[in-house]
């Protein structure tokens, strides 16, 4: 064993495996589907470039509704608790039944500025549904009708989640043990994980 692979096996362990996440995101789907059913007008799905697109995509052929999609881009929360919209929906929701797809809610920040900045583009009806959530870590109370997984309080990586833009195309959810030497090194998992280590930007 090379010390890299050595290094990545302490670095991260499986948290939810590809089977668990494809059999919850199926009956998400299905619960889903049963909310929207009634709906006069297919429901518009937005979500949160880049993360929650990968569970999007999945979701959304678990659905036996018609839905349409829809991505916002938002400037992460600073020290300043701002966020900025960065790119907009496309779609004007008014008296559309709109569902936030959000792959994990951590503090929730994010979710909270959504769902109101959304609210008050007087959708017919406004859920939530993330993928993952840390309830451990919430600033803000925030209403969340629909969640995949409960998860400790830990940083989580693959199928959409991202370490500094890294780890995104896992199949499975791993859980970082050590954040402190993945921040030294971002790409302590890429060996054991992919095979090579993708070459490190120049100076
Ligand atoms: P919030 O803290 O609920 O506002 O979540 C903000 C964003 O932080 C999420 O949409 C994710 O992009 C990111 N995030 C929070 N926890 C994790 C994690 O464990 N892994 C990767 N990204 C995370």
């Amino acid at each position: 064993m090379t010390n890299d692979v050595f290094r990545a096996r302490a670095a991260a362990e499986m948290l939810i495996t590809s089977h668990e996440l494809a059999a919850r995101v199926s009956a998400l789907g299905t619960e889903l589907t049963r909310a929207y059913a009634g709906s006069a007008q297919p429901p518009v799905l937005i979500s949160v470039l880049k993360g929650a697109t990968f569970f999007l995509a999945d979701l959304i052929r678990a659905m036996d509704v018609d839905v349409m999609v829809d991505f916002m881009s938002i400037s992460p929360y600073g020290q300043s608790g701002v966020v900025r919209i960065v790119k907009d929906l496309e779609a004007d929701i008014s008296g559309r039944d709109v569902l936030i797809v959000e792959d994990i809610v951590d503090t929730g920040l994010t979710l909270n500025y959504l769902r109101k900045a959304l609210a008050e583009r007087s959708p017919s009806s406004l859920r939530a549904v993330t993928l993952l959530d840390k309830p451990a870590r919430r600033i803000v109370p925030v209403e969340l009708e629909h969640a995949g997984f409960e998860i400790p309080d830990v940083f989580v990586v693959g199928y959409g989640l991202d370490f500094q833009g890294l780890y995104r195309n896992l199949s499975d959810i791993l859980a970082v043990r050590d954040l402190a030497r993945m921040a030294n090194d971002p790409l302590v998992l890429v060996d054991d994980l992919f095979g090579s280590r993708t070459p490190r930007p120049g100076p």
